[in-house]
């Protein structure tokens, strides 16, 4: 469970986000949409303890980031899209024990999630070789393993489909629905309205900092009359007046 409570973060003058407040439910895949700049990486910050909201409150599986920063890092994982900061030198494996390690895990309980792991993310074959000539989308598997290594309740992912062929991304979906089952709460940043639509039911649209709109995708497209999501987020967004 993850609820935002009335979040304002701001960077010296700048607003970034302005009273935002929804919440995900465990067992859910909760779609966090916006442009670029909306918001969405400083919100998911913000969750991971990363940075401190200016005011408001966010709770993780029940702890409140601000006071009990420690539970909540234990309980979530994290994945950022784009340069996803593996060490090159390293196998995938060991990059991937190095983070279950810091988690304070054993070489036993670590050896034996890997394993789940490279199954669930076809990466057998890689395992065992160096990160650094490693393809993005190889890469990306490595990140979302090393995501997952401490088996969190809660996972943020941040536009993590970035640079995934069709077939990782299917592959990556399909994990994220093996996850949804074990009753993990998924939060899934985008600025892919198709993307957004394969996997969530429930949305927080995001503009400019401000919260335009929380609840089902069902509703929204009810409510505006309109199938197509591209159509239906440039209607929000332009009626926004911002
Ligand atoms: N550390 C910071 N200092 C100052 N401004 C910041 C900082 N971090 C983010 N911002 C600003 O906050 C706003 C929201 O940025 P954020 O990265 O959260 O957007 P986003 O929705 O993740 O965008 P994108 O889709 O491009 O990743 C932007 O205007 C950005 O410049
Ligand atoms: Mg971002």
């Amino acid at each position: 469970m993850i609820e935002v409570q009335q979040v304002t973060k701001q960077f010296g003058a700048f607003t970034a986000l302005e009273d935002v407040s929804f919440r995900v439910e465990a067992g859910e895949v909760y779609g966090l949409l916006g442009e670029n700049g909306a918001g969405k990486t400083t919100m998911m910050r913000m969750m991971a303890t990363i940075l401190r909201p200016t005011a408001g409150n966010i709770e993780v599986a029940g702890f409140s980031v601000i006071k009990e920063p420690n539970e909540v890092r234990r309980r979530i994982g994290i994945l950022f899209g784009g340069d996803v900061g593996l060490y090159s030198r390293l196998t995938a494996r060991e990059n991937i024990a190095y983070f279950g390690s810091m988690y304070g895990m054993d070489r036993t309980a670590i050896e034996h999630r890997i394993k789940r792991l490279s199954q669930m993310l076809e990466m057998d074959s890689f395992l065992d070789r160096r990160v650094g000539p490693f393809s993005r989308g190889m890469k990306q598997k490595v990140a979302i393993a090393r995501t997952l290594v401490h088996d969190p309740q809660v996972i943020l992912l941040d536009e993590p489909t970035t640079g995934l062929d069709v077939t990782a991304a299917n592959m990556f979906r399909q994990m994220i629905g093996t996850l949804q089952a074990e009753g993990k709460t998924i939060l899934f940043s985008s600025h892919n309205m198709g993307e957004i639509d394969k996997l969530c039911k429930r949305i927080a649209l995001i503009h400019q900092g401000r919260l335009q709109y929380a609840g089902t995708l069902q509703k929204l497209r009810e409510q505006y009359g309109m199938q197509d999501l591209d159509d239906l987020f440039m209607t929000v967004v332009e009626g926004s007046g911002r």
